[in-house]
């Protein structure tokens, strides 16, 4: 029988990661029957867009009242997860939610305890474990091409683009994401503890706002309305952005939500030079570090063990210097060597690398094909495991809430180091049972 489902939170992500797909892709397995957002106008676009005429709600509980639903998608932002969660939960519903699960300690207790006390599921949506690359990578760890593993060095880069990006939104304010080492380290933390199998135990941080926020000269409130205009290096068009456009200035009157608030501003809280130590429950210690105005994004991870190194990376895109306008500024899925893009090799390549260093000698290459689609990926398998619910899942993909709250708890845990200047045990934020 088709599970029926029903989304919260009809932002870009929930349109291109759940409704589309729902609507377009899997009907033969599932059904969206309803739409939920607090700005109705937004959720009338997603409508508009595919063609459908799907209820729009903004009350969340008329919806859970009216409408026959299984399973409930949030995509709000962050800090709203917990509360959606929750009530979805307590209507007797399982949850699909997108990372980080919530931002907080005493939230994600809430909905641990709400999933104990109901029965139900939550399920979090960690997309860069379904990219072949890290799923090849968990096969090689879980073969023991490693032996034990002593420690993971771990260095993720946000361009000037994607990285920028950040800072115009809502994510710029601690209590809305938590932060980049929340909202975004989410998902590397989850990665690290699901190639480990271990759980983070003991976290240590230091982060600063460097780059961003009033650290440059006060500009405008906007750049809808900043007199620089397109002088400034971070100006973003939105009347020439047809999908922001629609989905977000057409929009606005509907809640006030600007999507280009200045990158410069100075409500801006969050950091953007991060680092943290992470001690693992196995003995593993991580050394991780996030940076959000890069020439080029990507990632470094290199796995230490007893019978070797291994020696990851990817690059996104990148930067190119100078140019105004926010799409030229980008080159999509370029060299795996960010070099070769500096100097003008601008190929783009199909596999990407891993390197096995024996401990005494030699490399092993290890080529794994790239694949199109969002998140390297990611995001289609993630979503044909989701909804036409393989059973089979022999290295764990599918995340659980103790998942999520293992990964945004070495952030939240960051978030208190930075602030005490001390060491946070993960296990004093939350109780299991
Ligand atoms: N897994 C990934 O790779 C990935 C990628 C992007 C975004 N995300 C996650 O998806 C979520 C949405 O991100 P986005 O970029 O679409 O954000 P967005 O701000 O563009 O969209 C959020 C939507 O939720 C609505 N909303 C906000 N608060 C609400 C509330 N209290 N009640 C009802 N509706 C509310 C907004 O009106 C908006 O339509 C975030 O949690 C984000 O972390 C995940």
């Amino acid at each position: 029988m088709k599970k029926k489902y029903a989304i919260v939170g009809v932002g870009v992500r929930g349109i291109s990661m759940f409704v589309r797909p729902l609507v377009k892709e899997y009907q033969d397995v599932a059904e969206l029957v309803a739409l939920c957002d607090r700005n109705p106008l937004r959720a009338q676009v997603a409508n508009n867009q595919l063609g459908v005429n799907l209820p729009i709600y903004t009350d969340f509980d008329e919806m859970l009242a009216k409408e026959e639903i299984d399973i409930v998608i949030v995509t709000t932002r962050d800090s709203y997860h917990h509360e959606y969660i929750v009530r979805a939960l307590e209507h007797g519903k399982d949850v699909i939610t997108e990372k980080p699960m919530t931002i907080d300690a005493e939230k994600c207790q809430q909905i641990l305890d709400a999933e104990k006390r109901t029965g139900k599921k939550v399920t979090v949506t960690f997309n860069y474990r379904f990219t072949p690359y890290v799923t090849k990578i968990k096969e090689l760890l879980k073969q023991g091409i490693l032996g034990k593993i002593f420690s993971v060095d771990f260095h993720w880069y946000l361009d000037t683009r994607h990285g920028a990006d950040y800072y115009r939104r809502w994510h710029a304010e601690l209590e809305n994401s938590g932060g980049l080492f929340v909202h975004k380290a989410t998902h590397h933390f989850d990665l690290v503890n699901w190639l480990l199998e271990q759980e983070p135990r003991r976290v240590f941080s230091m982060a600063k706002l460097n780059f961003y926020g009033p650290n440059r000269e006060k500009r405008g409130e906007r750049c809808l309305t900043c007199e620089l205009g397109e002088k400034c290096e971070f100006y973003l068009d939105l009347k020439n952005e047809p999908i922001l456009k629609e989905l977000y200035l057409d929009t606005e009157a509907g809640d006030g939500y600007m999507r280009d608030r200045c990158v410069f501003g100075e409500r801006i809280d969050i950091y953007d030079t991060m680092a943290t130590l992470v001690e693992y429950s196995g003995g593993t210690q991580l050394c991780y570090s996030l940076h959000s105005y890069t020439p080029f994004e990507g990632w470094r991870m290199g796995i230490n063990g007893e019978k070797g190194r291994l020696e990851l990376s990817a690059a996104e895109t990148f930067c190119k210097k100078n140019s105004p306008n926010f799409k030229e500024r980008v080159t999509n899925l370029v060299s795996q060597d960010p070099y070769k893009v500096a100097i003008g090799i601008d190929e783009e390549e199909t596999s990407d690398l891993i390197r096995f260093y024996p401990l005494y000698g030699g490399v092993e290459v290890i080529e794994v094909p790239r694949v199109k689609g969002g998140h390297g990926g990611g995001d289609e398998r993630l979503r044909n495991m989701m909804f036409r619910g393989y059973s089979e899942d022999p290295l764990g993909h599918m995340a659980d809430s103790w998942a999520g709250a293992m990964s945004l708890l070495i952030g939240a845990a960051a978030n208190i180091s930075v602030k005490t200047g001390q060491p946070v045990n993960i296990l004093d934020l939350v109780k299991k049972d």
